[in-house]
């Protein structure tokens, strides 16, 4: 049977890594933005390509009307859709807050309705996978809105494995540190900004989307076919480990 993929935010940074890797692998590939002209320049003519902004109800389900329409079902969901929003709480505006829920966790939470809705109508197995961050799992200063809409991604991820496990429905998450991405230009966009968040890490450095696009597409891949429910930390031992103590 032909394996199809969807990746939604696939014009962003990790979203070109996992799109590439999906393909070497095989996949046919949907690929979304909410601008069109971002995935060509990312694309070309390669893919069946869906503008639609993902983090409202009528967005998502579009995505997935177009590629029934292209007699398309992707049984692999990768949700690439995101942006971190840094501020104390008590400075931060409610319109960076809505920005960063609508992004983080209200699109995930749409994107995967749709995609489990669509899967048990054509009553197919599939696996979606996740971003969440190490922001979620270990307090940060100043990550509080991030943190938030993460800790979300996370919940949304264990309690909608466990209702579709029964339909052969796989959900995962990733939980990354920093990457070089547009998404985190603001921090290290500067040769100081880059220096002193490598040093905050256990392994020190800066994480590549291409690293969290291999374990992304393992997830997806029959070879996790017994993983489901699982938040999979990819954080340079940010959130669990404490060399320095003696
Ligand atoms: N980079 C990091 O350091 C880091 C760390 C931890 C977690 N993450 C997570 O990794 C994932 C991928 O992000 P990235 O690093 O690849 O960043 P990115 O290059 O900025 O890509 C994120 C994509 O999300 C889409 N997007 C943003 N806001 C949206 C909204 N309100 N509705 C719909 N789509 C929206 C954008 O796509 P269009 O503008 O093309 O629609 C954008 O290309 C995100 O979930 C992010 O939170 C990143």
């Amino acid at each position: 049977m032909e394996r199809i993929a969807l990746v939604t935010g696939a014009a962003g940074g990790l979203g070109q890594s996992v799109a590439a890797k999906l393909a070497e692998a095989g996949w046919r590939l949907v690929v979304n933005s909410r601008e069109g002209e971002r995935l060509a320049r990312s694309y070309g003519d390669n893919h069946l390509q869906v503008v639609a902004d993902c983090s409202s109800v009528a967005g998502s389900r579009h995505i997935f009307e177009v590629a029934k329409a292209h007699q398309m079902l992707p049984t692999a969901f990768a949700h690439c859709v995101g942006n971190i929003r840094l501020g104390a709480l008590h400075r931060l505006s409610e319109t960076d807050f809505a920005a960063c829920l609508n992004a983080n966790l209200i699109s995930a939470f749409y994107t995967l309705a749709a995609f489990v809705g669509a899967l048990r109508d054509a009553k197919c197995p599939g696996s979606a996978v996740l971003v969440s961050s190490a922001a979620a799992r270990i307090g940060t200063p100043n990550h509080e809105a991030v943190a938030a809409a993460k800790a979300g991604v996370e919940g949304l991820v264990r309690s909608a494995a466990a209702t579709y496990a029964g339909n052969g429905i796989r959900i995962n998450a990733v939980a990354p540190g920093i990457m070089d991405t547009p998404a985190s230009t603001a921090i290290l966009g500067t040769a100081m900004g880059r220096d002193a968040a490598a040093r905050q890490y256990p392994l020190p450095g800066i994480g590549s989307p291409d690293e969290l696009a291999e374990l992304m597409v393992w997830l997806l891949s029959d070879k996790a076919a017994r993983v489901t429910g699982q938040v999979w930390s990819m954080d340079a031992g940010f959130s669990t480990i404490r060399p320095l103590v003696r």
